[in-house]
C-alpha cells in the first residue's frame, strides 16, 4: 500500500484503520494507537493544545529555538535541504527556517504530515514568510521514509514537538535507524523531546481546564464512530491522564463511567466496558537529557549537541551519521 503520497494526489482509504481498531479493542487491556488520533479534526484540536497556557511543550520549544536558531543553523551543513518528520502547520519550524535562510540562498523544506490540511497550512505560511524557502510537502505516516533520499544532500531531519514521547524505547530506536537507512555520512537529525519535571506541571498539561485534552482523546472515539460505523457514546467515557513514575511517562485513557456494550458495525464487533474500564490510547514518554542523547547514539546518530530552556523542561538535540 503507499503510504504517503503528494499533497495533491492525497487520498485514505475508508477502512485504513480499521484493522489497528479491531487489534487494540480486541486487546486485555484494550487500548488504540496514538496515530489514531490524528484525523483532521485531531490534528486541528491538537494545534489548539499547543496553544493552551497548561502545555509548556511548545512554548518551550519554540523559545530553545528562538534563543539558540543562530547556533542551531552555525552547525549545520553548507546548503542542506530540509525535511521534517509529523511537521503539522509547521509554526516552530519557521522560526529555525528565517535563520538558516540567512545563511544560505535557498532551502528546500519538505513536510511529512498525516493531515493535508495542516500542510496546506505550513506551505502557505512559509512560503509568505521565507520567499527564498520551497515546501514540497508529503502526507502520510512514518511507515515509507523513501521520501528523504529525494532530498538532495547534505540533509537535515526534522523530529521536533516531542512525538517521539509516543513511542516506546524500543520503537523509537527502531524509527531512528530507519531515518538513518535513508541518509548519508554528515546528514543531520535535529530531535526535540520533553524532559521529566514537577509532576503537576505535567498533570496540568495533559488535564487542562478548558477541556481540550479530553475533546482530542475523545475524538478517537469520534473517529471510530464515523469511519468504522461504531456507537460509542462520547458522555459515557472520560477523560483520564496521569504520571506513570515507574514508566516515566504520562498515560491517557478514555474510562468507561459505567458497564455498557458498543456495537461497531464494520468491524461486527460487540465491546463489553466494565464500570471503570479503560481504554489506553497514548503514552507520552519524558526523557532525562542523558537518555536522549543515548537514545541518538542508539539509533545510529552521534550526538554533536543538545540545547534546552532555563527550566530545563524541553531539550533539542541535534545528531550526525558519521
Ligand atoms: C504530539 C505526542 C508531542 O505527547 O504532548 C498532547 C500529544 N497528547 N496532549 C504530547 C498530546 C495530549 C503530544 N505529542
Amino acid at each position: 500500500m503507499i503510504s504517503q503520497q503528494r499533497l495533491s494526489l492525497a487520498s485514505t482509504p475508508l477502512s485504513a484503520i480499521a484493522g489497528d481498531v479491531f487489534d487494540g479493542l480486541s486487546r486485555t487491556p484494550k487500548s488504540l494507537p496514538p496515530k489514531l488520533l490524528y484525523d483532521e479534526r485531531g490534528s486541528a484540536l491538537f494545534e489548539q493544545i499547543t496553544c493552551l497556557p497548561e502545555y509548556y511543550p511548545t512554548r518551550t520549544e519554540a523559545g530553545i529555538f528562538m534563543m539558540y536558531a543562530e547556533e542551531i543553523c552555525s552547525r549545520l551543513g553548507r546548503d542542506v535541504s530540509v525535511a521534517e518528520l509529523g511537521a503539522g502547520t509547521a509554526t516552530k519550524t519557521r522560526i529555525l527556517l528565517r535563520s538558516l535562510v540567512q545563511r544560505q540562498s535557498a532551502v528546500n523544506y519538505c513536510p511529512l504530515d498525516v493531515s493535508a490540511t495542516a500542510l496546506q497550512v505550513a506551505k502557505r505560511e512559509v512560503e509568505r514568510d521565507l520567499e527564498t524557502v520551497c515546501v514540497c510537502p508529503y502526507v502520510g505516516d512514518f511507515e515509507d521514509l523513501t521520501f528523504l533520499e529525494l532530498q538532495s544532500p547534505p540533509r537535515v531531519v526534522l523530529y521536533i514537538g516531542s512525538s517521539i514521547g509516543n513511542l516506546e524505547r524500543d520503537e523509537a530506536v527502531r524509527l531512528l535507524k530507519n531515518i538513518a537507512r535513508h541518509l548519508d555520512s554528515g546528514d543531520q537529525l535535529l530531535l526535540g523531546a520533553d524532559l521529566v519535571k514537577n509532576t503537576d506541571v505535567l498533570n496540568a498539561a495533559y488535564n487542562d481546564s478548558a477541556g481540550i485534552t479530553a475533546a482530542f482523546n475523545k475524538n478517537l472515539l469520534v473517529r471510530i464512530n464515523r469511519e468504522l460505523g461504531g456507537h460509542f457514546e462520547l458522555d459515557a467515557f472520560c477523560h483520564v491522564s496521569f504520571w506513570n513514575e515507574q514508566a516515566s511517562r504520562m498515560e491517557l485513557h478514555l474510562e468507561s463511567r459505567y458497564r455498557q456494550s458498543v456495537r461497531v458495525d464494520s468491524l461486527d464487533m460487540t465491546l463489553r466496558f466494565d464500570q471503570g474500564e479503560r481504554i489506553h490510547t497514548e503514552n507520552s514518554y519524558k526523557y532525562t537529557m542523558e537518555r536522549l542523547e543515548s537514545l541518538l547514539q542508539c539509533g545510529g546518530f552521534e550526538v554533536e549537541n543538545t540545547w534546552t530552556d532555563p527550566h530545563c523542561w524541553f531539550a533539542v538535540s541535534l545528531g550526525v551519521i558519521t
